[in-house]
């Protein structure tokens, strides 16, 4: 009786048991460890950002992200960075074309992503700021994003316990707010947003059970041919400003990079995007125009604007038959980084 009752005992527990470890090991293959660590890629080029100047720390990144995520930040308490850079979709926005803020006020340009700007010299789609630690000011001080100046951000954090015991953590010797700290802040947690493990990664990385479909395949090739000039592998962006021949918007009338250098060189010159997680962070170019990668590709093939100004590195017409083209959106598509975009250690938390 009794060894029937330990078989019987053994029987249900051990698919529990099983079941239970399996759980156990998968919950911890899959769960990226707590801290961040800022990861080199290998075969990346070396950073650009100057992280001796402002080392990343957990606190550090902890009191960024918290920062991030507040709406305090805002004149009124209502718009976060988060707002308009949700991770989920590659940190930026796809309900609309241009960037909505306080108030429901419209801005003039598509929210760029932000992701691996430790390569990026300048930022915004006209590189008008040339330092991720002076970035925010310009939406915090936006009128039409967050409308609000540094002090009085700084004032009201100095209101909350939570964020002097914040601050205290992350920088150590006194419990000071300040308007740098806050900036420094931010900085460590974007510096932080990296993506480097779509199934390019793994594919390039040769690692075991990675592999490119034929069309895969085809659309690298065909990138490699039509593409690579501009949106420079590994990060898919040769950090430029190119004009690619966009026909200007009569409304917006948005010059880009002339607006900060004055060169007529410059004229209708952007950002050169990286195309990492492209799938997910539609819809696409400054003004948001096209709202799905067949209408972007259109216009490579079909809709270029004639123009003194366009890049010579598009002066040859691009031809693709329709098969090409789905081919070439497959590709684009193994840029995207399913852990990245759902990393908990990115979400928001209460704390
Ligand atoms: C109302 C929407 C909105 C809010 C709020 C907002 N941004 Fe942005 N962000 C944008 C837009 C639009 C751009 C492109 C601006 C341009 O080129 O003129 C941008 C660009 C950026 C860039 C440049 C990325 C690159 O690759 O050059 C960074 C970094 C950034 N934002 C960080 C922040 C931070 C930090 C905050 C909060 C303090 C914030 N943003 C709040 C809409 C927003
Ligand atoms: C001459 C350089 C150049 C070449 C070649 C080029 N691009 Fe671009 N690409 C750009 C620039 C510049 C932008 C941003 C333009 C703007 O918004 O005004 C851009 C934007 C994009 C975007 C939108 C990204 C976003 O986040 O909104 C996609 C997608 C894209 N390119 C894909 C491609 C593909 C696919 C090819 C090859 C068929 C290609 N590009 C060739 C320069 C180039």
């Amino acid at each position: 009786m009794k060894t029937k009752l330990k078989a019987l005992c053994i029987a249900l527990c051990a698919p529990l048991l099983i079941f239970c470890t399996g759980f156990f090991l998968s919950s911890f293959s899959e769960e990226p460890k707590a801290e961040i660590k800022f990861v080199v890629p290998k075969g990346w080029p070396k950073p650009v950002y100057d992280f001796s100047k402002n080392p990343v720390t957990p606190e550090g990144f902890a009191l960024g992200k918290k920062l991030f995520f507040d709406p305090l930040l805002s004149k009124d308490s209502s718009t976060s960075c988060s707002t308009c850079h949700l991770q989920f979709t590659n940190y930026t926005h796809v309900d609309h074309a241009l960037s909505h803020g306080i108030n429901g006020l419209k801005g003039t340009r598509n929210t760029l992503s932000i992701m691996n700007l430790a390569w990026s010299k300048t930022f915004m789609w006209d590189g008008g700021v040339n330092n991720l630690e002076v970035q925010p000011l310009a939406p915090i001080t936006s009128p039409v994003e967050m409308d609000n100046t540094l002090e009085n951000i700084v004032l009201k954090l100095k209101r909350s316990t939570s964020y002097q015991k914040k601050f205290q953590k992350a920088f150590g010797d006194n419990t000071e707010i300040t308007g740098q700290r806050v900036l420094k802040a931010l900085a460590q947690f974007m510096v932080s947003i990296q993506t480097f493990n779509s199934k390019y990664d793994h594919m390039m990385r040769k690692e075991k059970g990675a592999e490119f479909t034929e069309q895969e395949k085809n659309g690298l090739k065909l990138f490699r041919q039509h593409c690579e000039s501009c949106h420079k592998e590994p990060l898919f962006t040769n950090n430029d400003y190119e004009y690619n021949g966009l026909e200007p918007d009569q409304k917006l009338k948005d010059g880009g990079r002339i607006k900060i250098t004055h060169n007529k060189s410059d004229s209708l010159k952007f950002k050169v995007p990286s195309l990492r997680n492209i799938e997910v962070s539609y819809p696409y170019m400054h003004d948001g125009r096209f709202r799905n990668l067949e209408m972007m590709l259109f216009h490579y093939t079909n809709g270029i604007a004639k123009s003194e100004f366009l890049s010579s590195k598009l002066s040859k017409p691009i031809t693709m038959d329709e098969q090409d083209k789905k081919d070439l959106i497959a590709f684009l598509k193994t840029l995207t980084d399913d852990r990245f975009l759902h990393d908990k250690r990115f979400y928001y938390s209460a704390d």
